[in-house]
């Protein structure tokens, strides 16, 4: 993945004000960040640190402690797969490869637009209407190869 943000100086110091500057927030002061960007950039974590005089490492440990963040670049858009077994009987595996040659990314990359970031689950709970492609949280049943291209055109 080549793509990079750059943080804006003041936009992390915007977010570092709301919180007056108090390391004990560092976590909502990262869920700030990550609104903006969709992931942490090094570089923001490297200014955080220092707004707040918190050491870079201690930083980088509450950023990886938690799933929700995310050390990689995520596009605007998350596509989740579902590879559990009621999904993969029915074709589930055709409709990843189709999403992957279509985004010319594999499973866990984000594209270089950064519009997609494609990942796989094991089942959401909908097995009756699999295959499953959820993309921001909203599912598309019976998915198939030919369906692939419209949905991901429906997300700019
Ligand atoms: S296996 Fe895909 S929804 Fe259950």
């Amino acid at each position: 993945m080549k793509t990079k943000v750059k943080p804006d100086k003041q936009k992390i110091k915007s977010i570092l004000a709301r919180y007056d500057g108090d390391a004990g927030m560092l976590v909502a002061i990262l869920q700030d960040v990550q609104a903006e960007y969709n992931y942490l950039p090094k570089e923001a974590l490297v200014l955080v640190g220092e707004g707040l005089d918190v050491p870079l490492s201690q930083v980088y440990s509450v950023a990886s402690f938690f799933k929700a963040f995310s050390l990689k670049p995520r596009g605007r858009h998350l596509i989740n797969v579902c590879l559990g077994t009621a999904c993969h009987v029915r074709g589930a595996g055709k409709v990843l490869d189709e999403i992957q040659r279509e985004l010319n990314i594999k499973s866990g990359e984000t594209t270089e637009d950064l519009r997609y970031t494609l990942e796989t689950v094991n089942c959401v709970g909908a097995c009756a209407l699999g295959p499953i492609v959820v993309i921001d949280g909203s599912y598309s049943g019976q998915m198939t190869g030919s369906k692939v291209k419209p949905l991901l055109e429906s997300y700019k």
